[in-house]
């Protein structure tokens, strides 16, 4: 068959003929496919994309201007000297949980390319013992929030292209790991076309597909909406949410005292921040900026500033953002409606693709711009934001990066689990002999006092074990 007349006219006025070069090599169903993936691009948007990709920034809107911006002032997990007394806040907390107020958002729609992944990170085994994958895990800390407080956590999962299938497959085969599947809300999140770098124009990844990527955690926003996510929410009784990412096996997005100070606060953003201890770790920071709270990404960030010092030795900008935020639901309801709520961001990436004579090419250094949209860019739209200081070693443990890498790798992930684990353990008075691995049935133990209901004080652990498994 032949490409539709609209599609052929579309092309041509977007300069994008050479996409068609292909297509008589294309069996019928292929044709239809193609065309149907065609017709969906947003053209644009993909004008705004080429502007951007032929710019010199990285497309944050608004610019931050750093010489006036300052650290946030943050509420610190445990620190008794906040305005907030933790006491109270773990009492709120507790109370909002019980009454089901809380809803989740886990984004798990990334390609995993740094770690090169094939499918969803979420499959990747990371139980130090149990070898549990990250979803099992990071889905179990929900079981053991309802134990707890009696109340399911209404749960939505961003996946992509790249990780839909996959993930939609291993939570029917895995009962949704223990999770009460009508509280569990799977959506997909939108693709955006990478540009090749020299030419701006749209790259074909095969004879009949265009080369695509997941456009951002921030694809959040619009796609839980169009999916009619913030309505499941409100008909489940929620009026937060939370977020987290599925690379953090650590991340505690759920404690009650962070949950406490977001909504005695009465924040519609709060953020957990850790202390960056040097210029050079990869994280964004949180920065006030006239009293306007927003993400700056570490790549923003001149090395000189980044480097800077406080009288007290940390840095200048020490809130590293680790991703795990709480919203009002009324705040993304807010947001939701607005089109231009999160900007595009462009990256430099080695993207496959097709040549002029149809050879495949897999590029060994970047060729082409992806764009992605973050969830972080909501902050400087929300009216109050709660920015609270946790220690890394309780909640942030990124696999990011192959075996051998420096940092956030499987081993890191693993050794940091595994004293994180030992901590809680001495808390509760358990004795754990040197170098022996251990672990926390991730559905069972929130906090030392579950240890201690299932432990007696004063226990040898002397072999690798899953307490709570
Ligand atoms: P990252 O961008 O750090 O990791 O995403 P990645 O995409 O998994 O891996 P790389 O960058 O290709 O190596 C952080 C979190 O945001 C989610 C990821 O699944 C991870 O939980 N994410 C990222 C999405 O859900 N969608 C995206 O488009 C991008």
């Amino acid at each position: 068959m032949n490409p539709s007349s609209d599609l052929v006219t579309t092309l041509a006025r977007a300069g994008q003929q050479h996409l068609l070069a292909f297509w008589n090599r294309l069996d019928e169903p292929a044709q239809r496919s193609f065309a149907l993936q065609l017709e969906a691009v947003d053209w644009p948007l993909v004008e705004q994309m080429r502007r951007l990709g032929a710019g010199d920034g990285h497309g944050r809107t608004p610019s931050v201007d750093l010489a006036a911006a300052i650290t946030p002032s943050c509420l610190r997990l445990g620190d008794a000297s906040n305005r907030i007394p933790p006491a109270d806040a773990i009492r709120r907390g507790s109370e909002a949980l019980g009454a089901g107020q809380i809803g989740a958002i886990l984004v798990a729609g990334g390609q995993g390319t740094r770690l090169g992944c094939h499918g969803p990170k979420g499959l990747c085994s990371i139980g130090p013992v149990s070898k549990a994958n990250l979803f099992e895990v990071l889905l179990g800390r929900l079981v053991a929030v309802r134990r707890r407080y009696g109340r399911d956590v209404p749960l939505a999962i961003m996946t992509s292209s790249a990780t839909d299938a996959q993930t939609r497959s291993f939570l029917a085969d895995h009962a949704c790991c223990g999770l009460d599947p009508d509280r569990v809300f799977v959506f997909r999140q939108h693709d955006l076309p990478a540009l090749d770098a020299a030419t701006g124009n749209l790259l074909l990844d095969g004879p009949g597909h265009l080369a695509v990527a997941p456009d951002g955690h921030g694809g959040m926003l619009v796609a839980l909406a169009e999916a009619g996510g913030l309505d499941w929410f409100g008909s489940q009784g929620v009026e937060h949410v939370v977020s987290f990412q599925v690379d953090n096996p650590l991340a505690m997005p759920l404690a009650t005292e962070f949950l406490g100070y977001h909504l005695l606060s009465g924040a519609d953003f709060s953020t957990q921040v850790v202390c960056k201890q040097e210029p050079g770790e990869r994280v964004g920071v949180v920065v006030d900026c006239d009293g306007r709270h927003c993400v700056v990404e570490y790549s923003d960030l001149p090395a000189q500033t980044a480097a800077e010092r406080l009288p007290d030795g940390r840095l200048r900008f020490y809130a590293g953002s680790i991703a795990v935020h709480a919203f009002t639901k009324m705040f993304l309801d807010r947001v939701a409606s607005r089109h231009d709520s999160l900007p595009l961001h462009r990256a430099f990436k080695a993207v496959p693709f097709l040549d002029a004579d149809g050879n495949r090419v897999v590029p060994t250094s970047p060729n082409a711009h992806k764009f992605e949209r973050f969830i972080f860019d909501l902050m400087p739209l929300a009216k109050r934001v709660c920015v609270v200081e946790i220690e890394a070693s309780d909640g942030f443990a990124p696999l990011k990066n192959p075996t051998g890498a420096a940092s956030d790798t499987a081993a890191h992930v693993h050794a940091a689990l595994v004293a994180h684990a030992r901590r809680l353990l001495a808390k509760a008075g358990i004795n754990v002999a040197e170098g022996v691995d251990v672990e926390l049935a991730a559905n069972r133990i929130i906090d030392e006092t579950d240890i201690k209901g299932l432990l007696k004080s004063g226990t040898w652990l002397d072999r690798p074990i899953v307490v709570g498994g």
